[in-house]
């Protein structure tokens, strides 16, 4: 669900988290690549600025609902060089982790892909990603997801990873189901989008049974 939500994991103190990582040698590959087919699953950088803002203009009006913050905050290239920044930022403090899915073979940008509200006490992170419309619908997202997930929960140790969307989101329920998540229920009144309604939103976990 959404793009990067502003909230910060307000679960840990700095003295905490530092401890957690300390301890977690897996962590040290947080930077991940996933290789597969004739794709790449990478960390997002400020470098990536100019494919970046051209994926979400292509698929601005689409996201505008449920990407509130990604919408607001990527209007012209100056604004989503500086919005960038931040999502960089938030990555070196463990908070906030994004990912583009890119064709080897173009250096198209594919597909978005983030983890947020990190909780690092369970660990559990929530993931949520966007298509470009050009590959939507075709199954690859399914593929891209389920090796990221498979990945996640080995480097990161996340004992769960759950995805919010809303009921009239078929293609992002399908796609929860497709990748091993479990409906776990409704939370009411969960996320206002960007037209200020306030919507209910249905929650999908997967845990990491190994
Ligand atoms: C949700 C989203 C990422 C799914 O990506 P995708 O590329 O369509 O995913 P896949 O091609 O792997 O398809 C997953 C399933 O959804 C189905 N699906 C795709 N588009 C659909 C549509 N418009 N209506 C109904 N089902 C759809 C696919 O057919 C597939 O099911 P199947 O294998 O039984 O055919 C994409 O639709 C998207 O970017 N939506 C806008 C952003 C969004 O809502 N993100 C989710 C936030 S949690």
């Amino acid at each position: 669900m959404g793009g990067y939500n502003s909230k910060s994991t307000s679960l840990q103190s700095a003295g905490s988290l530092t401890a957690i990582f300390s301890d977690s040698l897996k962590f040290k590959n947080y930077r991940l690549v996933i290789n597969f087919e004739n794709y790449i699953i990478r960390p997002l950088e400020v470098s990536d600025l100019e494919s970046y803002f051209d994926l979400v203009d292509r698929n601005r009006k689409r996201l505008e609902d449920f990407f509130t913050g990604t919408v607001s905050r990527t209007k012209d290239l100056v604004e989503t060089e500086m919005f960038l920044i931040e999502l960089t930022a938030k990555r070196d403090s463990k908070q906030y982790f994004p990912f583009i899915l890119v064709d080897n073979s173009t250096n198209e940008f594919i597909a978005f892909i983030d983890l947020k509200n990190l909780d690092w006490t369970i660990p559990k992170t929530e993931i949520g990603c966007y298509t470009d419309t050009k590959f939507a619908g075709k199954g690859l997202t399914t593929k891209a997801i389920n090796l990221f997930l498979d990945y996640c929960f080995e480097h990161f140790g996340f004992k769960k990873i759950y995805l919010r969307t809303h009921y009239s989101n078929k293609p992002a329920q399908t796609l929860a189901e497709k990748c091993g998540f479990e409906k776990e229920g409704i939370i009411r009144m969960d996320y206002k989008t960007t037209s200020g309604e306030i919507v209910d939103l249905i929650y999908y976990g997967r845990l990491n049974n190994k």
